[in-house]
């Protein structure tokens, strides 16, 4: 298993439409989709575009969000994680759990925000940045999570 492409860079923040404002006043970032709420994920989230990859802007939503943990320690936000692609989301939980990583949750994919299976591999693994794998959405036929 090797990574592939650099998906996107998830960056935690307090206000996602505040975020954005500032990602396209101050670097004419202005591509972003509109704010959309994933409550299952505890998460509200915008895509601003780059050439190459995309930001994920991400605001807790409700009581149990995963994020308040670190907005508690950033409080005005801050980069969260890295996403990369892999073109087989299982082989890729696999690989992670013989190489000896700690893949976070239940360890099985689930369903994030783009639509297709993700996992999430411990900080402590990659001298403290979380990331997350990605099922190459050019190669996912909808079976898998
Ligand atoms: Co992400």
């Amino acid at each position: 298993m090797k990574i592939g492409r650099l998906n996107h860079v998830g960056v935690a923040t307090p206000d996602v439409e505040a975020a954005a404002k500032r990602y396209a006043d101050l670097y004419g970032a202005s591509d972003a989709t509109p704010a959309k709420a994933f409550p299952q994920l505890g998460v509200k989230v915008i895509f601003v575009s780059v050439p190459n990859m995309q930001i994920e802007l991400i605001e807790p939503l409700g009581e149990a969000s995963p994020i308040h943990k670190f907005l508690d320690k950033n409080p005005k936000g801050g980069q969260h994680h890295m996403c990369f692609e892999v073109p087989d989301i299982i082989a890729a939980r696999d690989a992670m759990v013989e190489r000896g990583a700690t893949v976070l949750g239940t360890g099985e994919p689930y369903i994030g925000a783009h639509g297709v299976p993700v996992i999430f591999v411990h900080p402590k693994n990659t001298g403290g940045v979380l990331i997350e794998l990605m099922q190459d959405p050019a190669l996912y036929d909808g079976e898998g999570a």
